[in-house]
């Protein structure tokens, strides 16, 4: 299937492009690099030993993705174009509201007509903001979301769902737990943009000694270690969760909403010790307060996606921390 993945350039979307090659399909990346760079194209080519097609396009450009859409015409989209930090949404509200939503409503007015077989959206666990029961499955209610980011993940589901209502294309919504780790090759990963404000990139720049110490948010938490609880999940396991996602919903012509978890949880003192026992390395810490807006605990209920689409999560949390610090090793060369 020839698949226009928005923002293949990017974290997620890069390791999906190389999953999608491996399951033999023909991803065609749209991406502006202004969150990555050029040269993540040439690590895709080097990883698959081919050369990918690409267009560096703003997605808000629409007579440029137009054109785009009539030469290749692509018979799936997946969307990952958007930011994603939670603080920065609350300090600049319509770059969120402009990025994540206006773009999303104009890509679909462009594919107004084509014949587009299925749609892939980036959706988050932040949709069950603090959920009533844990783990968390996909008929959980949606809160109230804390932060614009979370706002426009809810929206685009709903402005999705509305669009594609009585549409041959089938949809799918994927919330995701926490993304980490990076290719086993450590030729991708996510690339810092400034202070990290994830767990992951930051306890990997203490690793390398770019930032002094982490401050873990709260210790007074109501869990076993008194640390928030999360679902760190491989980005490989999750862009394999897109193809296969894809690929269902094409061939049974179904819509999915999807949880994308391991199904575990893991507390942040639990993966700065684990951190520190495959990579044999310390991390300097300290606990500071709370940060606000953060959920107690969290983790999925992943039965639907495994029962659904025989997806299982093929990487520990050790593979991704092991591959998170392999990939922050090579950027410092
Ligand atoms: C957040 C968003 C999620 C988004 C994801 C990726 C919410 C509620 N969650 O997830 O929707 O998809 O980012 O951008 O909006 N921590 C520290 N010290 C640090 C950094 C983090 O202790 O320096 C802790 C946090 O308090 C949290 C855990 O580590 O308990 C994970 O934090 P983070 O990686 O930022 O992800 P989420 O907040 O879970």
């Amino acid at each position: 299937m020839k698949v226009l993945v928005t923002g293949g350039a990017g974290y997620i979307g890069s390791h999906t492009v190389v999953q999608l090659i491996d399951a033999g399909h023909q991803p065609v990346i749209l991406d502006d690099f202004r969150n990555s760079e050029k040269s993540v194209i040439f690590r895709i080519e080097e990883i698959v030993g081919k050369e990918i097609t690409y267009y560096n396009t703003d997605i808000g450009d629409t007579p440029e993705l137009k054109k785009v859409i009539e030469s290749e015409k692509p018979e799936g989209i997946i969307h990952f174009a958007a930011d994603k930090a939670v603080g920065e949404s609350v300090e600049n509200p319509l770059k969120y509201y402009k990025n994540n939503i206006v773009n999303l409503i104009n890509l679909l007015d462009v594919i107004k007509g084509y014949d587009i077989k299925s749609f892939v959206f980036s959706s988050s666990c932040t949709v069950y903001g603090t959920p009533d029961n844990i783990p968390v499955n996909e008929k959980a209610p949606m809160k109230r979301a804390t932060s614009p980011y979370g706002y426009t993940k809810a929206a685009g589901e709903r402005i999705l769902t509305d669009f594609f209502k009585n549409k041959e294309t089938n949809l799918c919504l994927l919330r995701y737990f926490n993304p980490v780790g990076a290719h086993p090759s450590g030729l991708i990963g996510e690339l810092p943009v400034g202070i990290p404000n994830n767990l992951i990139p930051y306890v990997v720049q203490v690793a390398a000694g770019i930032r002094k110490e982490l401050t873990v948010h709260g210790g007074d938490y109501e869990t076993p270690d008194g640390t928030c609880i999360r679902d760190y999940i491989h980005v490989m396991d999750l862009a394999d969760s897109h193809v296969k996602s894809l690929e269902y919903s094409v061939e049974n012509r179904e819509d999915l909403l999807l949880n994308i978890g391991t199904g575990n949880g893991s507390s942040v003192l639990e993966i700065i010790n684990e951190f520190e026992k495959v990579n044999d390395i310390k991390i300097k810490y300290k606990i500071g307060p709370r940060r606000e807006g953060d959920v107690t605990k969290i983790f999925a209920d992943n039965s639907l996606i495994v029962k659904k689409l025989g997806w299982q999560p093929k990487y520990s949390l050790a593979d991704s921390l092991r591959d998170s610090w392999n990939w922050q090793k090579k950027l410092k060369l």
